[in-house]
């Protein structure tokens, strides 16, 4: 085989791996921006921490001091940082959250995704559980 047909051969590998390269990491930035979903297993976990008076104070403060720059005092995801993050921090008192497990909630606030951070390493189990407690007080909306 001729050296230029070798040469051109390579090219064209290198070519197809380049594209294959870009296109993944186009589909990991589309996947940023859809909708973040919890792993079945982790979105079944059940809460051990019942959203008693003791929980939701300790919670409430977890969440002062800690998720109020992004998500706001009320939860509304309208904290000072908030404007300038892409994609915006969740509100808190959406519908759209009444329908999350409380399995899923502890799963994001332990994982993160960027810009939210993960807290699994800040925070105890039983401090996660406790925010997830007192995120279910910020919707005001009645369970049905
Ligand atoms: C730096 C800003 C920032 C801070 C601080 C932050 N968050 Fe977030 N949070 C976000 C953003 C942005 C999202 C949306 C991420 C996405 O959709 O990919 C989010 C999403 C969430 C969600 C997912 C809601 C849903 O319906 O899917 C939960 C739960 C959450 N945050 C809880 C917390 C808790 C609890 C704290 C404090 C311990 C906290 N966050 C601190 C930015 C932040």
């Amino acid at each position: 085989m001729p050296k230029s047909s070798i040469i051109s051969k390579m090219s064209i590998r290198t070519s197809v791996f380049i594209l294959i390269l870009t296109s993944a990491i186009f589909v990991r930035v589309q996947a940023q921006s859809k909708p973040w979903i919890a792993p079945p297993d982790a979105k079944s976990l059940k809460n051990p921490i019942p959203g008693d008076a003791i929980t939701l104070k300790e919670g409430g403060a977890i969440y002062t001091a800690n998720c109020t720059p992004c998500h706001g005092t009320k939860g509304k995801g309208d904290g000072p940082a908030a404007a300038a993050l892409d994609p915006k921090p969740a509100d808190h008192t959406s519908v759209a959250l009444l329908s999350e497990t409380d399995g899923s909630l502890f799963y994001k606030i332990s994982e993160g995704r960027k810009p939210m951070p993960q807290y699994k390493t800040t925070f105890t189990e039983k401090q996660r559980w406790e925010l997830v407690d007192y995120i279910r007080t910020l919707n005001k909306t009645p369970k049905k």
